[in-house]
């Protein structure tokens, strides 16, 4: 995904825009740029790398300009080059443009358009869009919406997502966004309006935000804005204040997002949990579930369809409600599900699971359920974020932006509101007030805890250290820890770049006992139930082939000396709060594996924090 910001305003767009693409730079780094409207040209600058990069460049120039776009790129149609980098120009200079999105049938325009004679610089959709835009433009007769109907033309003839923020030469009081499937909003200040991505772009500078829905164009012109649909109709613009959306995010004295979110989790979880149980102290009451207790109540299946670290989530989710309210529980690739075709049988839930809310594929199976008749729930981090606006109902994580791209604090969350829906099914069948009494005050514990197993962060750091060689390493757990082990193998291949996998601890002897030797440690995450035995047979296999072994365990658990070579120890706990414990000590393993390698956390290779592209 890319981020997008533009500015209209009383004074200088330049640091606005980018302070902007600072903010967003978690969404996409490759390159970026800004382009400015400067009365009879627009000025571009363009630069490969971090938003650093083209900030020096942008400074040395420093427009007055009052208008203008910029973004940063994870490239998705063409390498990483500036002639790639957005903003792109139209072949007469008359528009530029920023694009987060993919336009999959760009290729024929681009063969329309260069029978028409236009050139291109770039590889990339996004230019053919704009000339697009341009060449529509062209055909239209003078008029004060030449410039909104050339994009009104252009953009129903694609197929794919968008959103984008479009300048005109000839309008130089007015900026276009328009979206479809890729998020955008509005900005109103004072002295300016914005149009961006991501709310965060513009907080601190803006007082309200305006979403925009999918097919809807916002015009913003000197200080005056409207929303309509494609087909000119007003739209409804629904403002919401920014202080409500995304405090700003400041690092403190962390030295990367991921970590300052590592350690923020014991007041992340307070935020989840707040005023969410029930007044008799035995249930959980999640007010986005509100309305829907006939349907829950009779529930034949949930389904949870997420991508990545969220579909970890959902995967322990699974053993914990299935175990609290005896609901049968599937966990699906959103990507492969939207594709599926699954058959209806009785009365299922969707819950789709997104920390950011907009990645595309969760996004297209919540469409697809609603398409069936599915009554469809969210867990989102993102206030107005696509998919709290776009399922039936849902309950907000609370925990604050969460900049580093590889989720930890999100994760988390997700698994503890899990377990309070599991608990809220549970006691709506046959869960006991005592055993829901004993899971309300195992969740109002679990901060705490959280708090007392970062302290031993310095253990894990030496465990990295120690470990910071290997490039193959297993994770395996069992039952709700299994879903852990995925997770710490995520989290460590997507910011140490090491090859990494996790398994069920069983499945070892079924294939991934080949690998085992000196050089690939495995990292168990010991139950701290009767299964506790079985793992650490599995651990003695291991050992027996000299592979070294790491465990991690509840402190109840007696790890015989030759079992591990080293012992990472947990506080006891409820078994439904035990997989965020155990996860911890794994995000932070990973983070420090990756820190000797001198790599960046918070922007790892490739990756960019929610995925708006399939
Ligand atoms: C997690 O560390 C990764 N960054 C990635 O797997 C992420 O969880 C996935 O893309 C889903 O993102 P979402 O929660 O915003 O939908």
């Amino acid at each position: 995904m890319c981020g997008i910001v533009g500015y209209l305003g009383k004074g200088i767009a330049q640091d606005s825009l980018i302070d902007g693409l600072r903010r967003l730079e978690y969404r996409g780094y490759d390159s970026a740029g800004v382009a400015f409207h400067e009365g009879n040209a627009f000025s571009m600058t363009r630069e490969t790398g971090r938003v650093k990069n083209l900030a020096n460049l942008v400074k040395r120039k420093s427009s007055k300009s009052s208008l203008g776009i910029a973004h940063t790129r994870w490239a998705t149609h063409g390498s990483v080059t500036v002639s790639n980098t957005h903003p792109h120009v139209s072949h007469d200079g008359k528009f530029v443009m920023v694009h987060n999105g993919v336009i999959e049938n760009f290729g024929t325009f681009k063969r329309f358009l260069t029978n028409k004679g236009i050139k291109f610089s770039s590889e990339t959709d996004s230019e053919v869009l704009c000339n697009l835009i341009a060449y529509h433009y062209s055909e239209l007769p003078d008029g004060d919406d030449r410039f909104v109907d050339a994009i009104r033309q252009a953009l129903p003839k694609c197929r794919g997502a968008y959103g984008v923020a479009v300048l005109c030469l000839d309008y130089p009081d007015t900026m276009i966004g328009a979206r479809r499937g890729s998020p955008l909003v509005v900005g109103l200040g004072d002295d300016a309006n914005f149009i961006a991505s991501d709310a965060s772009a513009f907080v601190g500078r803006a007082k309200e935000a305006v979403f925009l829905n999918d097919g809807e164009l916002a015009i913003l012109n000197g200080s005056d804005f409207r929303i309509t649909n494609l087909e000119g109709q007003e739209a409804q613009a629904v403002a919401l204040p920014v202080d409500q959306i995304s405090e700003e995010v400041e690092l403190g004295d962390f030295d990367s997002y991921m970590e300052k979110e590592i350690y923020e989790q014991p007041t992340a979880l307070k935020n989840t949990l707040r005023g969410r149980f029930g007044d008799d102290g035995t249930t959980s009451k999640l007010g986005g579930l509100e309305g829907h207790d006939e349907v829950l109540r009779d529930l034949d299946r949930i389904i949870f369809v997420a991508c990545g670290t969220a579909r970890h989530a959902c995967m322990v989710g699974e053993y914990l409600i299935e175990r609290l309210a005896r609901v049968p529980v599937e966990v699906e690739h959103a990507s492969e599900f939207r594709y599926r075709n699954s058959p209806k049988a009785g009365k299922s839930l969707v819950i789709a699971v997104s920390q950011s809310g907009e990645t595309l594929d969760t996004l297209e199976a919540v469409r697809e359920s609603k398409t069936k008749g599915l009554l469809t729930l969210g867990i989102t981090n993102v206030v107005g974020s696509s998919l709290a606006r776009e399922t039936d109902g849902g309950v907000y994580q609370r925990v604050g932006p969460e900049i580093g791209v590889a989720s930890t604090k999100a994760f988390s969350s997700q698994v503890c509101l899990c377990a309070m829906l599991g608990l809220a099914l549970g006691r709506m069948r046959d869960l006991s007030p005592m055993d829901g009494q004993s899971i309300v005050e195992a969740l109002n514990q679990l901060p705490g805890l959280v708090a007392q197993v970062l302290q031993q962060g310095e253990q894990i750091r030496e465990l990295a250290i120690k470990y910071s060689k290997a490039e193959h390493l297993l994770f395996l757990g069992r039952q709700s820890l299994y879903p852990v082990a995925l997770e710490g193998a995520l989290k460590l291949k997507e910011i140490s770049y090491a090859h990494a996998e996790g398994y069920p601890a069983a499945e070892l002897k079924h294939g991934p006992i080949a690998l085992i030797n000196p050089e690939c440690p495995s990292v168990f995450i010991v139950e701290g139930s009767d299964l506790s035995a079985k793992t650490i047979a599995n651990m003695q296999e291991v050992k027996a082939r000299n592979g070294p072994v790491l465990a991690i365990a509840p402190h109840s658990v007696e790890i015989p000396e030759e079992a591990a070579d080293d012992v990472f120890l947990l506080p006891d706990s409820h078994e439904v709060v035990r997989p965020i414990l155990a996860n911890l000590p794994l995000q932070l393993f990973a983070y420090h594996f990756a820190r000797l390698r001198g790599l960046d956390v918070d922007k790892p290779r490739n990756l960019a924090k929610s995925v708006t592209v399939e």
